[in-house]
């Protein structure tokens, strides 16, 4: 057994707050909906579709802020957020620019524009070994931006099914003729989809419009890495004039994390000079907010004139920019890059850890347990904070309140974020995270697959895990349901 540590030695005492509230928010409303009138019906209605789909969102406080439990689910990889250095820092930069209003007062094609929020965007560019960046007051819309003014009538996109739902969302308001998804990091289906856009597409053929790629550099859901190189080389394979085809990629999960000084995965296979956008976010492990586009002047050209999240929309004032300014100082500093290297020892750790537990090699043929980067890990060169946690549909619920009950916090992730009948765990691994946490996070993983083996093979009388179980009496005293209720 781990040692356990000072606040989590007993675990969260079951459901916890956040966990009680979601469950609560899932059950159907009926009788009430009646009386309403009919525009809050209508809404009450399509919401009991999420209610009883069990996928309502709701608004609460994570456990690892009220019961301070292992972060395993925050977006702070670099911990410059939860450590205090991105909060000194950032002071430090107001005190060195006390002059400014919070606001920006307009539009940036108005008077919303000042000198400090360009000098920001050359920093961006200069660390990203790029002509201009463009900042944007989110990654959501900076993809909107990218997708809504990039591609011109004509020009056809292929993306990877896995992108993001601000890829989607861009994509659709695009004036492309055609998007074509292809299957998850798979260079052959990619290889195949654009020989098929060059058979088809007489004007592309003829190097008139352009195919455009969207792909992102660590996938969220997944946990992966784009294979960048491979898809270029399959590109210039198929198109003799390899220009035909332009990759814009999605950094948000990799910025600061990887590449040198955590400039990402683009910088890190030294292919800035070959891909035309690379998009930066910086409310994960940059610790601030916004994101920024990083490509040549024509891009940020278009991105100006057509990208209606970039026209219609104030600036963003000088302390939102200082953030970011902040973020850029403390990434390329020793302690960041002991960060990245601990993240990447913290993850080695975790596979290490799987791989030598007796119960891995029956818990995976079992499906017990399924973890798509199992595969080849000890060959690889780089290891993501994302860890996906598959099981069998059904158990998903039961492993997250086991999880909880031992005070790692992980999220378990459902559709419409991921596909119907992918139900995973997700835990994402932080530089503040401890060999200690590694140990009790797969210690929990195993005592739960015992529990559950158990189970399924009748050397128990219960039928449900112990955590669950908790969760459940709860529910049926309150007299609620779903959230893979089982009754003992
Ligand atoms: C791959 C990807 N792109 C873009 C975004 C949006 O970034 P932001 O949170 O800055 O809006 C996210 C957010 O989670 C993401 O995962």
């Amino acid at each position: 057994m781990v040692a356990l540590m000072e606040n989590n030695d007993s675990g969260i005492i079951l459901p916890s707050e956040d966990l009680a509230i979601r469950v609560k928010d899932h059950q159907l409303h009926h009788e009430a909906m009646m009386a309403l009138p009919t525009f809050y019906r209508n809404l009450e209605e399509a919401l009991n579709v999420r209610r009883a789909g069990q996928n309502l969102y709701s608004v609460v406080t994570s456990t690892i802020h009220t019961w301070g439990a292992i972060d395993f689910c925050s977006g702070d990889v670099l911990s410059l957020g939860t450590s205090g250095a991105q909060r000194a820092e950032f002071l430090a930069e107001l005190a060195r620019n006390p002059n400014f209003t919070p606001g920006s007062g307009g539009a940036r094609l108005m008077d919303g524009n000042y000198s400090y929020l360009e000098q920001t965007e050359r920093i961006i560019a200069q660390f990203h070994g790029a002509e201009t960046a463009l900042v944007l007051g989110s990654g959501y819309e900076a993809n909107g931006a990218i997708w809504t003014a990039i591609p011109r009538p004509g020009d056809v996109i292929l993306y990877d099914e896995m992108v993001h739902a601000s890829t989607h969302e861009g994509m659709k308001n695009s004036l492309a003729i055609r998007h074509l998804p292809f299957l998850h990091n798979n260079v052959e289906a990619f290889r195949n989809t654009l020989a098929e856009v060059l058979d088809s597409q007489p004007l592309i053929k003829q190097g008139k419009r352009s195919v455009i790629v969207a792909v992102e550099a660590i996938y969220s859901m997944e946990g992966d890495i784009c294979p960048l190189k491979e898809f270029f080389d399959a590109a210039k394979e198929v198109f003799v004039n390899g220009e035909s085809v332009q990759f814009v990629v999605d950094e948000a999960h990799s910025v600061g994390i990887i590449g040198p000084n955590g400039a990402g995965l683009v910088c890190e296979l030294e292919l800035q000079k070959e891909v035309a956008i690379v998009m930066h976010s910086f409310g994960k492990a940059m610790a601030a907010g916004g994101a920024a586009v990083v490509c040549n002047s024509t891009a940020r050209a278009a991105l100006v004139n057509f990208a209606k999240s970039f026209i219609y929309t104030t600036a963003p004032g000088l302390p939102f920019v200082a953030a970011i300014r902040s973020a850029y100082k403390l990434v390329a500093d020793k302690p960041a890059q002991e960060a990245r290297e601990r993240v990447q020892n913290l993850a080695r750790r975790f596979y290490q850890e799987v791989a030598s537990h007796p119960l891995w090699p029956i818990a995976e043929r079992k499906g017990f347990l399924n973890l798509p980067q199992m595969d080849g890990w000890e060959e690889r060169s780089i290891y993501t904070h994302i860890i996906m946690i598959h099981t069998r549909d059904k158990y998903t619920w039961w492993l997250y309140y086991q999880l909880l009950s031992a005070s790692c916090c992980a999220y378990p992730v459902h559709h419409p974020v991921v596909p119907i009948g992918r139900s995973q765990i997700r835990a994402i691994l932080h530089s503040s995270n401890t060999e200690e946490h590694i140990e009790r996070l797969t210690d929990t993983i195993f005592r739960w697959v015992e529990e559950v083996m158990d189970i399924e093979e009748g050397r128990v009388a219960q039928k449900v895990p112990v955590a669950a179980r908790t969760v459940y009496e709860w529910m049926e005293k309150e007299g609620l349901n779903g959230f893979g209720l089982v009754r003992d």
